[in-house]
């Protein structure tokens, strides 16, 4: 697209079951508020929307789970997630709501047009019902497997594992997600979209016009999808949360989540336009707009072809210029999950590390999943604070201020006659803001934003080779030049960060003195003085605090908790035993013992033969725990010994009764120990 007039950035709109996670802010959030501050900064006409995405059957199960209403379920989550959003500092222009007025109104009224235009196929169909729950299954109330990459747990609407979205009725073995139940097939009428009248359309537009400017990762699941052939899709659902079906024959139906979300973009941006006095209508429908949407992998499917063949289908539409999706964030080695708490959730982040919003920004940019799945570790989220963000960004800062305050009490000096190391190093810095702004044209985030650390690194290679603070005393003259030179670098700093690191540059221009800086993202390719001589900065302050150790194991011990919680949940319940009579308890023999030897059986793997005192008698008892325990740890535990079992001759030792054991929650086996204060050997368990 040649100069575009102006820019609409979407946001995925987070579903409203749960909180905002760093997998949601690495994959969306941070990069797509990088790219709108930048356009922002370059004086671009920009609207940024998102909001919460509040129908769909997560919410439903959510509700149902808690025993509360998806309304309930909604308004809380929308209040967490949109007071986390607003205090990290992601610059939307509006968040809106897809349960607000506006948005109904926006999606009835697109499915009406659609309708009455006839670009529906409204049909009668056999669809999966739940005749237990007495509810037909789509969406999430539905798993089976994937007829594409053969998932055994590939949800009614999409599969989680390939990303390929389909009908509930292509799955193979398909269960109901409510009550377990295998469905029936029921009539039911719908409205689907015929996306296979459309092939030609995706054909021309995305594997001829993207195929160089899409990224690979996205380009190349259209392809394939493409490839294999595109079918009807409903965009209607039996369910009772969402928003009604507005035409005839509609009752009792909802418009597909699907559906009306992605329309939660255009919503968002005609309540901005209300309340800003706008008109909403250039941003949607001026082919001179550049519309882009940031989202996660799992959503390309509905941002690249569904989404698309409806704002094709209405007409009046622009199509998106990019879908830069990410891979998927890790968090120590394993997937988040919200329902597994295997996260780190935003609004908890924002508590346990206050002022730091910038780091957590920095690590999720410096290691975002642009091209393939990456890991988050709180080990690295401690060494990129301390070894990039103070070592290098803060340090060279510091150095700058305190030695300005110090020497010219905090007056930017006059300049000399500048050397070549001088011109070099102004050089360097004026080619950074064509550098970054490129890499960020280009949705590569984490290549921009090591281009900034290196100008940082730039101004801390300056200072380090001409070491001011020893010039001081023998060249006054050569001291000013440097530090003007060196100021220029932190000046240059504090507007290049401006998108990666918002409360960063704020704070640095606070201390420059700078205000709304007199120069722009260009300037500094200039010959324009970024910080005029004679100019009065301010005193230094810390940009980053160190993150200590015990920080870090806060956090470590937090996941170690879930882990344990996870466990202990998923931990297989076995069925209890048929009953018995109290004589067949009675029967049986328990005491307590301690194992006064203990020895590996020659020539086995798991078995010890240990000598236990019963209280009753010293005897041989021979237990499979040789994997679990060293005999030398075991001597002298007290142990519960079911001591009138039938003796029998193991690997021809005779063993005379059993040790009993377990597991512990991390699965280890352990004795069943008797509490060892006061109880003897030889006391009788009843
Ligand atoms: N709620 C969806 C998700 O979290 C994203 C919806 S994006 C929109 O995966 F386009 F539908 F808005
Ligand atoms: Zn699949």
């Amino acid at each position: 697209m040649s100069t575009p007039k102006r820019y609409t950035i979407t946001a995925a709109l987070p579903y409203t079951n749960g909180p905002i996670h760093i997998g949601h802010l690495a994959g969306v959030y941070v990069p797509a508020d990088i790219y709108v501050r930048y356009l922002r900064k370059r004086g671009k006409d920009v609207v940024f929307v998102c909001g919460s995405d509040e129908h769909g059957v997560p919410i439903t199960i959510k509700a149902k789970k808690e025993g509360v209403t998806p309304q309930d379920v909604v308004d809380k989550y929308d209040g967490i997630i949109r007071k986390s959003f607003q205090d990290f500092g992601i610059a939307f222009d509006n968040y809106s709501r897809t349960s607000s007025e506006i948005h109904h109104q926006t999606a009835s009224d697109f499915f009406q047009k659609l309708y009455d235009e006839d670009k529906f196929i409204e049909e009668v169909t056999q669809q999966l019902y739940d005749e237990e729950a007495q509810q037909f299954l789509a969406d999430r109330f539905v798993v089976g497997t994937c007829p594409k990459c053969g998932f055994e747990e590939s949800y009614g609407d999409q599969c989680e594992k390939c990303g390929t979205s389909h009908n509930a009725t292509d799955l193979i073995n398909p269960k109901s997600a409510i009550t377990g139940a295998t469905p029936i097939l029921k009539e039911t009428r719908h409205w689907f979209l015929p996306l296979d009248q459309y092939e030609p359309f995706l054909k021309e537009w995305i594997l001829k016009e993207h195929k160089k400017d899409w990224k690979s990762n996205v380009y190349g699941q259209c392809k394939s999808w493409i490839d294999d052939g595109l079918r009807a899709r409903a965009v209607t659902r039996d369910l009772d949360w969402g928003i009604p079906v507005p035409v005839e024959g509609g009752d009792g139906k909802v418009l597909y989540v699907w559906f009306d979300a992605p329309i939660g973009y255009i919503s968002a941006t005609k309540q901005w336009a209300e309340r800003e006095g706008k008109d909403w209508e250039p941003y949607w429908k001026d082919e001179d707009t550049k519309l882009v949407h940031f989202i996660g992998k799992d959503n390309i499917v509905f941002h690249c072809i569904i989404f698309p063949v409806m704002l094709k289908a209405h007409g009046d539409y622009v199509l998106p210029d990019n879908v830069p999706a990410n891979e998927f964030l890790n968090l120590e080695g394993n997937k988040l999950s919200t329902s597994k708490n295997w996260a780190v959730w935003l609004h908890e982040y924002l508590e346990d590390f206050p002022r730091k919003e910038d780091v957590l920004r920095y690590v999720l940019t410096a290691n975002a999943p642009e091209t393939k799945d990456n890991d988050f570790t709180w080990k690295d989220f401690q060494q990129r604070n301390n070894s990039e963000l103070v070592a290098i960004f803060g340090n060279f800062i510091n150095r700058v201020v305190v030695l300005t305050n110090k020497y010219y009490d905090g007056k930017v000096p006059s300049p000399s006659a500048l050397t070549e190391i001088d011109e070099q190093t102004l050089t360097e810095l004026k080619a950074y803001p064509t550098v970054i702004a490129s890499s960020i044209e280009k949705y590569r985030f984490r290549e921009a934003q090591a281009e900034l650390m290196n100008v940082a690194r730039l101004g801390n290679k300056y200072l380090a080779d001409e070491e001011p603070w020893k010039t001081f005393k023998t060249d006054k003259e050569r001291t000013e030049t440097v530090m003007y030179v060196a100021l220029q670098i932190a000046s240059a700093l504090a507007t290049l960060s401006e998108p990666f690191l918002p409360f960063t540059s704020e704070k640095l221009k606070k201390m420059l003195n700078l205000g709304e800086t007199n120069y722009s993202w260009e300037d500094i390719s200039t010959e324009k003085v970024l910080l005029e001589k004679n100019h009065q900065i301010g005193k230094a302050e810390l940009l980053f605090a160190k993150v200590e150790d015990q920080e870090i194991q806060k956090q470590l011990d937090k996941l170690e908790a879930t882990k344990k919680a996870n466990a202990t949940e998923d931990a297989e319940v076995i069925p209890q035993k048929e009953l018995i009579e109290f004589d067949d308890f009675t029967k049986l023999d328990l005491r307590v013992g301690t194992i006064i030897e203990a020895e590996k059986m020659p020539k086995t793997k798991k078995l010890l033969v240990l000598k236990v005192d019963t209280g009753i008698d010293k005897r041989t008892i021979v237990s499979g725990i040789a994997e679990h325990f060293k005999p030398e740890d075991i001597i002298g535990k007290k142990v519960s010994v079911v001591a009138n079992l039938k003796p029998i001759k193991l690997r021809g030792t005779l063993s005379e009764g059993m040790i009993l054991m377990t597991e512990n929650a991390d699965g280890k086996l352990v004795f069943v120990n008797p509490d060892e204060n006061g109880v003897n050997s030889g006391t009788v368990i009843s």
